[in-house]
């Protein structure tokens, strides 16, 4: 039983369409995917998704390189008013900060705005939040802990050191990992791979980026997440059933998914 926790599977780059994709996950041994929206729109055809396929769930929310496409008050009154629509949104996510892609002051603000407000409404709807951090490791450990998200959480795609790790676990929190893992110079990840207690681990891809090797600089499916899970059951000398179970269960105890 293998669920992908993480997979934007709406994006346009998947020319075969929506259903072709989950039908071949399907016929591929995944039983559960998670899509995170991350604006207003990509979080309706998430929704649109998850009211066709059982095996699918999704979370809504505005990505922190999205906080210029709406404006705050009017994006969480929406994300009200689209939770209202629909019983398969077990999250809010993804955001976070996002300081790759971002420098301006006065954007890291935005972005700090939209996640202390979306965390708040998270809180409101009883719901856990999905976390992008890119290279605001410092500012997002300060914000989680001063708003707190009262039923926990996913860091995804995590890229941070084992202390920063151990600090996200002090807080419940889940930490997804992706395609880097696998990668041959990404040091890190396999390093969280190795000392995580395994029932705090989720396994994702970010389909469609992040691409696991040996298809890495192809386009990435929810079911190359197996990729992952065999890497991952290598570092730490489990066998891939272990991790896959785990997992699976671990994600589906986050989500509240029965
Ligand atoms: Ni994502």
């Amino acid at each position: 039983m293998i669920f992908d926790t993480h997979c934007h599977i709406y994006d346009d780059k998947y020319e075969e369409g929506i259903d072709k994709v989950v039908e071949t996950c399907l016929m591929n041994g995944i039983s559960l995917m998670m899509i995170p929206g991350d604006n207003i729109n990509n979080s309706k055809k998430a929704i649109d998704i998850a009211s066709r396929f059982e095996e699918v769930y999704c979370a809504i929310g505005i990505h922190p390189e999205e906080v210029d496409s709406i404006d705050l008050e009017e994006g969480i009154k929406q994300l009200k008013e689209l939770y209202l629509t629909s019983n398969k949104i077990k999250a809010i996510g993804e955001i976070g900060l996002d300081r790759y892609w971002v420098k301006d002051e006065k954007t890291i603000n935005k972005q700090k705005e939209f996640f202390i407000a979306q965390i708040e409404l998270a809180n409101e709807l009883h719901l856990p939040i999905i976390v992008h951090d890119r290279e605001a490791h410092g500012l997002t450990l300060e914000i989680l802990k001063k708003h707190t998200p009262k039923y926990g959480g996913v860091l995804h795609c995590f890229s941070g050191s084992l202390e920063y790790m151990n600090e996200i676990l002090k807080m419940g929190f889940y930490i997804g990992l992706d395609g880097p893992v696998t990668w041959k110079k990404a040091e890190a990840p396999k390093l969280v791979a190795r000392n995580i207690p395994l029932e705090k681990l989720l396994v994702e891809t970010d389909s469609p980026y992040l691409t696991p090797h040996p298809y890495r600089g192809k386009i990435n499916y929810p079911y190359y997440v197996k990729y992952v899970i065999d890497e991952i059951a290598k570092i730490r000398e489990n066998n891939s059933r272990e991790i896959e179970e785990a997992t699976y269960e671990n994600g589906k105890r986050l989500f509240g998914i029965r």
